[in-house]
């Protein structure tokens, strides 16, 4: 397997990165979730929101390298079984999949530095407070999350039952391509 996608497979480096990128945004949808149900007194009242944020920056790193590796490469050709409903319901759902992945990596972004404090990354570097002290920022921020959080988490769902569906019923090779089998 190489690491450049052809013009039929993504290559290893596409794979890993999205197979990476859906491991984290489920995770850290649980995480999250089970984040903000900590009690005071627990030991992870404050570890866990330094690894969601942390996570999350990282992310954000990764995402961004993905869509610079993805301008870089060649887009595998649609599969010529696809009709154009299934290749435009294909290409809305990737771009609105990438536009809610950033929108939930920067409304967080924007909770943690309402106050004007940075978010330090597992003590390996520090991101500066660009954005802070906007009317309610940290209010309509969160809610911004928590909602976009969801879209996105469904879309996901949405976008693997397609994946599943072209596998096991329309018997394509739609996933196989995403584990690098022609
Ligand atoms: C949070 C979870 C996920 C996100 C954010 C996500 C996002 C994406 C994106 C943005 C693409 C387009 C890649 C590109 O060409 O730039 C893609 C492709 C793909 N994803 Fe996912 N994905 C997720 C989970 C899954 C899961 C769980 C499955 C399978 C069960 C899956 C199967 C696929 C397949 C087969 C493709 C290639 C589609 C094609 O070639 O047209 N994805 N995904």
């Amino acid at each position: 397997m190489h690491w450049r996608n052809t013009s039929s497979v993504y290559g290893l480096t596409s794979i890993l990165l999205h197979w990476l990128s859906a491991l984290v945004v489920f995770g850290m949808f649980g995480l999250g979730w089970w984040m903000v149900g900590l009690d005071y007194y627990s030991s992870w009242y404050r570890t866990a929101p330094d690894l969601h944020k942390g996570i999350g920056l990282l992310l954000l790193a990764v995402t961004l390298l993905r869509l610079l590796w993805r301008l870089v490469n060649p887009r595998p050709a649609t599969l010529p079984e696809h009709g154009p409903l299934t290749r435009l319901a294909a290409h809305a759902g990737h771009w609105l999949l990438y536009l809610l992945l950033f929108g939930v990596l920067i409304s967080g972004y924007l909770i943690s530095t309402a106050d004007g404090r940075g978010i330090d990354v597992f003590g390996l570097f520090q991101v500066q407070a660009l954005i802070s002290g906007l009317p309610r920022q940290g209010d309509i921020a969160g809610q911004v999350h928590e909602i976009l959080a969801w879209s996105l988490v469904i879309l996901a769902v949405l976008h693997a039952l397609a994946a599943l569906k072209h596998h096991f019923i329309d018997r394509d090779a739609t996933l196989r391509r995403m584990f690098g089998r022609p």
